[in-house]
């Protein structure tokens, strides 16, 4: 009988963390898809699961205000942490390992540093807000664990009225305390495992990347104003149909930025319209879009952004209605620590992986944590070169060279910080 070859421990680990995503994934608004917006109730699920895998390492556990989910591992003798961690909300109908693998990789990084008797102090943050979806402001989780956390952004409310104060509340948490989320001032620096959510790496046939950049964003909401009327008895030339302006403008979005130079890397995203009051036989009085607008370069997104403002209020005159703009946030490019950034890929290449640095097209905690203190972050190869979709994936091979140039990496780390 031919035996199998012995399961690692690496391989074991790597077919956990896989699974254990997918586990995570089935805790969901939408039983059937993936969907968990910020402080949701499955989020309560993936707290519970979360806490008993870092417990269990004997890591102290705990949730700060804006629901982030706290372990810290800290052994003798190891001095200024680490920080790892990534998010656990996802978008709607999402694929399972957009954030949430960041999470569980790094708790697998700290059995790897256990394991190796590593002094190196090590927190684990699963941040509880990333992608913006419920409220339309991202990084609520970061915000206030860098200190940046607006009071006024406890006002804005979801799609059904919620507040994020209330939605803060009937969490179970005190909004009065988020001051206390604040990194503790021994964070020494901030490593981010995601995968790239895009082509390049498996277009180049890679496992892993390391980034170089994030490209910054800006989120805005347009209110197009007509008005309502009935269908039947309103001749053309006396509309004000809100929905007709939003379609052209919609449509001078994407021509305007598809016709950008192709070295400005613009992206200009339309994914939410939201028409009242929405019925085949009436007139559209209101229409809010959504855009999302990135480039590498603050003042090409700067230019795009007057630009498509200008676009609108001219659509809207034409149209005969009014158009409102709203800018929820606007996050400029940040480039990822040098220093660390150089620890990482020198640890990549001992541990015998190809180096390819890649600028990031997706926003991520890391373009935060970097306004506090140093920080980098490794992709995993996307297969497919997709996300934010069901079909969304990950290789085992390429988890498995994270998990190794993360061992080599927390090696020097330990060095680097417990001289
Ligand atoms: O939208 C993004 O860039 C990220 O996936 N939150
Ligand atoms: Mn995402
Ligand atoms: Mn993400």
């Amino acid at each position: 009988m031919i035996q199998a070859a012995p399961v690692t421990t690496l391989q074991a680990r790597v077919a956990a963390a896989i699974a254990e995503c997918r586990l995570l994934a089935t805790m969901t608004e939408e039983p059937g898809r993936i969907t968990r917006r910020f402080l949701t109730p499955p989020v309560h699920q993936v707290h519970a699961h979360l806490r008993s895998r870092m417990q269990s390492l004997g890591m102290s556990v705990s949730l700060d205000a804006v629901g982030n989910l706290r372990g810290l591992w800290q052994p003798p003798r190891s001095g200024k942490r680490l920080i790892l961690g990534s998010h656990i909300d996802t978008v709607p109908d999402a694929g399972a390992f957009d954030g949430v693998l960041g999470v569980v990789l790094a708790i697998e990084l700290v059995a790897i540093a256990q394991t190796n008797r590593l002094p190196l102090a090590i927190e684990v943050i699963a941040f509880s807000e990333e992608e913006g979806v419920r409220f339309g402001v991202p990084f609520l989780g970061s915000r206030a664990v860098v200190g940046r956390f607006d009071p006024s952004l406890l006002a804005v409310s979801d799609p059904d009225g919620v507040t994020v104060e209330s939605a803060i509340r009937a969490f179970g948490l005190d909004p009065a305390q988020i001051e206390s989320a604040a990194l503790d001032p021994d964070a020494a620096a901030f490593l981010e495992l995601h995968i790239e959510q895009g082509p390049v790496l498996e277009s180049e046939n890679l496992p892993l990347g390391v980034v170089t950049a994030i490209v910054g964003q800006t989120r805005c909401e347009l209110t197009f104003h007509g008005r309502a009327n009935h269908a039947g008895t309103t001749p053309m030339h006396l509309r004000h149909d809100a929905l007709t302006a939003a379609a052209k403008w919609i449509v001078a979005v994407e021509r305007f930025a598809a016709n950008a130079p192709a070295d400005s890397g613009l992206v200009a995203t339309v994914g939410r319209v939201q028409v009242s009051p929405n019925a085949g036989n009436v007139i559209p009085g209101n229409v809010r879009v959504s855009l999302d607008l990135r480039a590498p370069l603050d003042s090409i997104r700067e230019q795009a952004l007057t630009r498509l403002f200008e676009d609108a209020a001219t659509i809207a005159r034409a149209g005969r209605v009014e158009v409102e703009t709203k800018i929820l946030m606007q996050q400029p490019a940040v480039s990822m620590d040098e220093e660390l950034t150089a620890i990482l890929a020198d640890a990549l290449e001992a541990a015998g992986f190809p180096l390819r640095r890649l600028p990031s097209g997706a926003g991520h905690d890391a373009m935060v944590m970097a306004t506090r203190i140093p920080t980098a972050m490794l992709f995993l190869r996307s297969p497919g070169g997709i996300s934010h979709h069901p079909s969304e994936n990950v290789l085992e091979e390429d988890v498995t060279a994270a998990l190794r140039a993360g061992e080599v990496f927390l090696t020097r780390m330990a060095a680097k910080l417990n001289p």
